[in-house]
């Protein structure tokens, strides 16, 4: 049965997200900064299960996939390699006039440029990364004589980007520093095709995983390809504004690994141990926009409900993997349960996120909670005390079951795999 009393709008969601701490503006008390969002502690406990999620989904569980950790400054050469500083030293034309006068190209610049030392001269210039590949591309050398591993191989990382993006950003969806997990698989030649289509799937079954439904997602294929790409494919989320793309596929070819072996002076290449053959590999990239993948899972989750007796519930329908806590404990007289619930309080949090709210009436405190997604909820009461047993209140369904103490780590540790 749909139950939705209200098809929600983004400023619905900017207003919950304020509300309850998800999100708030960047420099709020100083009006702000255009384009930048702050996580407040649901917003950021989101993004870490949404990061853990993806860890679980691309490292944990695949065959050959590392991680690495990557500074986000660079040798400035790294971008001259990937070409997201030539256009100045090689006198590219502009593509309408024909001119190659960029006087105030930097203006328009997508990567920020900071100084590092104490003189402002361009020799000490370096840059805010504005994606993650890179560093995942200089490490190839790194982690395959560490790992010792074989093609296909895969090097992912979590971590910020900076892109001066000057249009406008539709809440979190387009900001100036935002957040990537992105996947590179190294590849023989030759494998590359059906490596990329089957990242392009593998992405699709990782945002069902989150709760993102098969219908609200679509493969975009691109016509115009980047300089380094054969193949490029995005999987688009339909937001209230629109199809938006929160993930990218490319097929990089060998483009990265050559360009940095001619810019390094170091060969990039991997030996085949069998058929002795050296060569440079080529890069499926797939690469997830974290702060777009959030806003995706708010969008998916934030529901307003009608109950049977008119009353609306505000509810978001997360996940329990996704929920930023995952209990919350609630004792029905504080002065004679709150040091029962306490003790199972410290119990819980050796596990999981547990809350713990002794304020106002129960059904507020079950209404708060249901309201910033926390599957379960527990009221402690003299049977309890008496008998160890608990009433656990399922967020969705509102039903209630007994448990005993003992039981109540195992039930929610089963439910909150991300796969079953
Ligand atoms: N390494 C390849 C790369 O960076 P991209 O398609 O430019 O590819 C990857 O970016 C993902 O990063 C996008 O799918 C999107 O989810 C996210 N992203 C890109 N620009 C963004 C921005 N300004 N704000 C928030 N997310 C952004």
């Amino acid at each position: 049965m749909d139950n939705k009393a209200k098809k929600i709008e983004m400023k619905d969601l900017v207003d919950y997200c304020n509300n309850y701490g998800f999100i708030f503006q960047g420099s709020e008390i100083y009006g702000g900064l255009a384009n930048t969002w702050d996580y407040g502690p649901l917003g950021s406990r989101l993004k870490n299960t949404i990061k853990d999620a993806w860890r679980y989904f691309f490292i944990q569980k695949r065959d050959n996939a590392y991680e690495v950790d990557a500074d986000i400054l660079m040798n400035p050469r790294v971008w001259e390699a990937s070409g997201h500083v030539h256009i100045k030293e090689h006198n590219v034309p502009c593509p309408n006039c024909g001119k190659s006068n960029f006087t105030d190209i930097r203006q328009f610049n997508l990567m920020f440029a900071t100084q590092r030392g104490v003189t402002n001269d361009s020799a000490n210039t370096v840059y805010l990364r504005p994606e993650n590949a890179q560093g995942e591309y200089v490490n190839f050398l790194n982690v395959l004589r560490t790992t010792r591993t074989k093609l296909p191989f895969s090097i992912g990382q979590i971590g910020k980007a900076f892109r001066n993006e000057i249009t406008p950003g539709n809440f979190t969806f387009r900001t100036i520093e935002f957040e990537q997990m992105e996947f590179q698989t190294f590849c023989k030649h030759g494998d590359d095709e059906d490596i990329y289509e089957y990242f392009k799937n593998y992405g699709i079954e990782f945002f069902n995983m989150l709760g993102l439904p098969k219908e609200k997602l679509r493969h975009h294929d691109h016509e115009k390809l980047a300089h380094y790409a054969k193949a490029a494919c995005d999987i688009e989320y339909l937001f209230p504004f629109g199809w938006g793309e929160i993930n990218g596929t490319h097929n990089r070819t060998d483009f990265d690994l050559s360009r940095h072996a001619e810019f390094s002076g170091k060969k990039q290449e991997y030996c085949d141990q069998t058929t002795g053959e050296k060569f440079t590999p080529y890069i499926i990239e797939s690469t997830y926009g974290l702060d777009r993948i959030t806003l995706a899972v708010l969008f998916e989750a934030y529901t307003i409900e009608e109950l049977e007796n008119g009353d609306t519930r505000e509810l978001l329908k997360i996940s329990p993997a996704l929920a930023p806590i995952k209990l919350n404990i609630c004792p029905i007289k504080k002065k004679f349960h709150s040091e029962k619930a306490k003790e199972i309080l410290a119990m819980c949090k050796k596990h999981f996120m547990t809350s713990y709210d002794e304020s106002g009436s129960i059904g507020k405190r079950y209404r708060r909670a249901d309201a910033i997604g926390t599957p379960w909820q527990i009221s402690v009461d003299e049977k309890t005390v008496e008998e160890n047993i608990v009433t656990l209140r399922d967020r969705d369904t509102m039903e209630q079951i007994e448990l005993k103490v003992e039981e109540l780590v195992p039930y929610i540790e089963e439910r909150i795999q991300f796969e079953k």
